[in-house]
């Protein structure tokens, strides 16, 4: 058994935790900075990284006095390493290294869409490799085949917007606050899916990818039109949204043997999202697993679990490794227009 202190800064949350490789959260902590960029409609980077600064340290502290112990007890230290905004993904990365040198324990650095990746072992432990995986995220939306740690291949992406970024730019056409997900899937349980009609981009296209940038913009002229309800509107994107993920995974699925389909990232907390996606692999006779949702928005868990899947196959890294603001999971997968740098 080996006991990992998981960091992460990346993007708006602050997190640590303590992971164990038999699937214990012996402690966890996450502070979000939702309103500090409330204002802005999107988070700032500059503000998140001072934020990160001044929060991650004492989250470190906290879950190592829950647990009784010291960073001496762990047997590594791991911590996001991109990608991300930069200024953030280097306070978690720095203090892993410190962290790690000063107690003499390995570091590893983790790619944070690894750790949205393999998450769904944490959480299940009949998910064996391979598994097809949409991750869907606030930066990325993903189709992937994981083959094992460290070895992915991508099979679809996003054309220009990720899908966690049309529910935050849909949000705020309708005033909603930021983050837009958990306010749009609120706000559509009042209201008709079927109400206001939009599009859903490249659904029935033999090209593998996602689109999601023509489904904002007509989200634009319908709050624009005074014709419809915000409820009904938040109802009929969230509802577009499952019809283009849907889609999108089926196809992936003919270029895909993998017994179980898994879903993950933020977008992966969404009721309507997660009930589509296990109908689907229930009616191609797959399995389907998803993690709770504390496990689908971003958490220091994953990145200690990311951590102990990789100490298992023995990959560490060095002190000297770079944070990367960029930092594809399929480094062999072609560049596609538009693919968001964000995690
Ligand atoms: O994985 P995550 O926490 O951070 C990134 O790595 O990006 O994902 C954040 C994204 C945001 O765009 C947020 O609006 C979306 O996940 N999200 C949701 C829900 N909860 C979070 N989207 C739809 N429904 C939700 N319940
Ligand atoms: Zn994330």
């Amino acid at each position: 058994m080996t006991l990992i202190l998981g960091l992460e800064s990346s993007c708006d949350d602050s997190a640590a935790a303590l992971v164990t490789s038999d699937r214990r959260v012996l402690a966890q902590a996450v502070v979000g900075q939702n309103s500090a960029h409330q204002p802005y409609g999107g988070v700032v980077p500059e503000i998140a990284a001072r934020a990160h600064v001044e929060i991650l340290p004492g989250l470190i502290e906290q879950v190592l006095r829950e647990a009784k112990m010291t960073v001496h007890d762990v047997d590594a230290v791991a911590a996001t390493a991109g990608p991300g905004l930069i200024g953030g993904v280097m306070v978690a990365l720095l203090a892993g290294k410190g962290l790690a040198l000063a107690s003499g324990k390995p570091l590893i650095a983790v790619n944070h869409l690894e750790g949205h990746a393999l998450s769904p072992r944490l959480a299940d432990p009949d998910l064996d490799f391979p598994y097809l995986l949409l991750l869907a995220s606030g930066g990325h939306c993903q189709l992937l085949e994981v083959a094992g740690v460290g070895d992915y291949r991508r099979l679809a992406t996003t054309i220009d917007d990720a899908v966690g970024e049309a529910f935050d730019k849909a949000a705020k056409l309708l005033g909603l606050p930021y983050p837009g997900g958990p306010a749009i899937e609120e706000l559509a349980r009042q209201g008709d899916r079927a109400a206001v009609p939009l599009p859903r981009p490249l659904v029935g296209s033999l090209e593998p990818h996602f689109s999601f940038a023509g489904l904002k913009s007509a989200v634009q002229r319908a709050v624009a039109s005074s014709d419809f309800k915000p409820a009904d509107i938040a109802a009929s994107f969230q509802q577009a949204v499952v019809d283009c993920l849907v889609d999108r995974t089926r196809l992936a699925m003919r270029n895909s043997e993998a017994p179980t389909l898994v879903v993950a990232g933020g977008v992966a907390a969404n009721q309507a999202i997660r009930v589509a996606l296990a109908s689907l692999a229930q009616g191609q006779g797959r399995r389907f697993s998803v993690p709770p949702a504390w496990l689908c928005t971003d958490n220091a868990a994953m990145i200690g679990w990311a951590g102990a899947e990789r100490f298992a196959v023995g990959h560490f890294d060095s002190l000297d490794v770079p944070a990367r603001a960029r930092w594809p999971l399929d480094e062999r997968a072609e560049k596609v227009r538009g693919a968001g740098v964000k995690a």
